[in-house]
């Protein structure tokens, strides 16, 4: 989402200056455009040579420039970014953004911006906390300004831990977020994803599982958030670390019972549902509160009983104006078995992937698979997760 953007990143003099190069860094990775705008104190934390060597652009710092006496029109800046962000943004800074002091060219910039402007205040706490700092935050955020702090978002009334600057990868999450909610294809639209696999308990230490990590469903709730949409991750015991973004909901399950149950009250309040998790099928008949022993036990049997099929309990829910998406995991005869799980399931797609793939399947970075609807069957080459969830999404939804 921040592909093509052109951004305008004010530096302030604060101590926090430092990370102004990872911050560039992570703008640029996700194909972002930098021009920093850096105030005289900036200049003290951080070299503009640094900085212009990371954007590939001359770095502006005063109303002329200094060797051939060029004007730098903040007027033209103004109308060039997409956003502008400050970060750090110093107590002065935001005095000065507040008061329309225009005494250097960054402010002087600001005041002619177009464009969304984000801060990331950063100053110690008990300047952070000074009620004349507070009112300036308050005033700027009145007028529309976004202010990034830790811990996401609006002034909170506790302070702790304030002041600081938010982490620069946090910083660009939140860019992201906010070009997705605005223009991302998916904005407004609700999708549940089930991921991970399931638990069945045993005992209080023994369950029965499966290999799956949880990677092919977190990453489809990543695709779905970058476009805008709300996204209900309903996941399974994975170690995955979870996707920080205000755009997805995670709600914890463990056995398939936990996961039917979450996934049936929550597909009524989307718009469609994509069941991506490695439900086990079948759970044991009884659990133990105790731990089985081994010690006088010859030989056991499990008895089995099988577990609620989730997706094809919310395909019967399904309204016309839903979507539902399955997937398959096959070993043999796999697109005879789809193809009947599709219908089976009522579903309006189903992502097929069979292990007899090399890089297909669970635990491994990557994926091969075949999206099949009731009327076309599409093999995609061997990609990354990511991108594999980008293709779905894109074929569910019907976006460019
Ligand atoms: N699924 C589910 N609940 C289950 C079993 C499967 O929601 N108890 C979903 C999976 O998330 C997937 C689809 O159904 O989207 C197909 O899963 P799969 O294990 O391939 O199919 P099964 O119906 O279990 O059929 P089989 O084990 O016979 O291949």
């Amino acid at each position: 989402m921040l592909k093509g953007k052109k951004i305008v990143l004010g530096i302030t003099g604060s101590i926090a200056a430092y990370k102004s190069c990872l911050l560039i860094r992570h703008l640029i990775k996700s194909g972002a455009e930098v021009q920093v705008v850096i105030t005289p104190s900036g200049k003290e934390f951080i070299t503009p040579l640094t900085l212009s060597t990371l954007t590939h652009k001359p770095v502006i710092s005063e109303f002329f420039n200094q060797r051939d006496g060029m004007w730098h029109s903040h007027v033209d800046i103004g109308l060039w970014a997409d956003a502008m962000l400050i970060a750090p943004a110093t107590a002065s800074t935001i005095g000065k953004m507040a008061h329309g002091i225009a005494d250097n060219m960054l402010i002087t910039t600001y005041l002619s911006m177009k464009a969304p402007v984000f801060i990331a205040p950063a100053m110690d706490l008990d300047m952070y906390a000074h009620t004349s700092t507070q009112d300036n935050l308050r005033l700027l955020q009145s007028r529309g300004t976004h202010i990034i702090e830790p811990g996401y978002g609006h002034l909170a009334s506790d302070l702790e831990g304030k002041g600081r600057m938010e982490e620069p990868e946090n910083i660009v999450l939140q860019l992201q977020e906010y070009f997705a909610r605005r223009d991302g294809s998916m904005r407004g639209q609700r999708v549940m994803i089930t991921a991970g696999p399931t638990y069945e308990r045993i005992d209080p230490v023994r369950f029965i599982g499966n290999y799956s990590s949880g990677k092919m469903g977190i990453s489809l709730a990543k695709a779905c958030a970058n476009e805008g949409s709300q996204v209900e991750l309903i996941l399974g015991p994975s170690s995955q670390p979870l996707p920080s973004s205000s755009l997805i909901k995670v709600t914890r399950v463990e056995s398939a019972q936990e996961m039917y149950q979450a996934a049936m009250q929550i597909y009524p309040t989307c718009d469609a549902g994509i069941m991506c998790a490695a439900v086990a099928d079948f759970k044991p008949a009884d659990t133990t509160d105790h731990k089985i022993k081994r010690e006088g036990t010859k030989a056991m049997t499990l008895n089995l009983v099988p577990t609620q099929d989730i997706a094809a309990a919310v395909g019967q829910i399904k309204t016309t104006s839903q979507k539902l998406c399955g997937f398959a995991l096959e070993t043999h005869d796999a697109l005879e078995h789809a193809k009947d799980k599709l219908k089976r399931k009522n579903l309006d797609m189903i992502v097929m992937n069979s292990l007899q793939d090399p890089g297909a399947g669970f635990q491994v970075d990557t994926n091969k698979v075949t999206l099949i609807t009731p009327d076309t069957i599409t093999t995609l080459p061997l990609m990354q997760k990511n991108e594999v969830a980008k293709e779905i999404v894109r074929a569910m939804f019907k976006h460019p």
